[in-house]
């Protein structure tokens, strides 16, 4: 599956990206690992717990914040403008749906 994101995003190893809602960074790690990224993706994520799950092996950067604290630009990001954002399976906050 991390391959079929790649493929539809179309990814390249300069892209600077961010994968929002990345829980334990399962599938971000697997998209380092084929994307051989030159920036380090970010891993968004609100839950300290799921950021702790994310190997730091210098291609992944957590970064704790929801959605919501993105859209409304409560953080400030590594990177000003992102090439590519992934949001799979994260609800919006309030939201019981996915
Ligand atoms: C079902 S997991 C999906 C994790 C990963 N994207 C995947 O596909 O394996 C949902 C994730 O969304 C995160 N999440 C929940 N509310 C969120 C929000 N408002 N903004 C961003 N992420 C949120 C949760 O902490 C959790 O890690």
């Amino acid at each position: 599956m991390a391959a079929q994101i790649g493929t539809a995003l179309a990814l390249r190893s300069t892209d600077r990206f961010a994968d929002v809602g990345c829980g334990t960074g399962l599938f971000t790690r697997e998209i380092a690992r084929l994307l051989l990224p030159q920036h380090p993706l970010l891993c968004v994520d609100p839950f300290a717990a799921m950021l702790k799950q994310v190997e730091d092996s210098g291609r992944l950067l957590p970064v704790q914040a929801s959605a919501e604290d993105l859209a409304a630009q409560r953080i400030k990001l590594r990177y000003a403008l992102l090439d590519a954002v992934l949001v799979k399976e994260a609800p919006a906050q309030g939201s019981s749906r996915p």
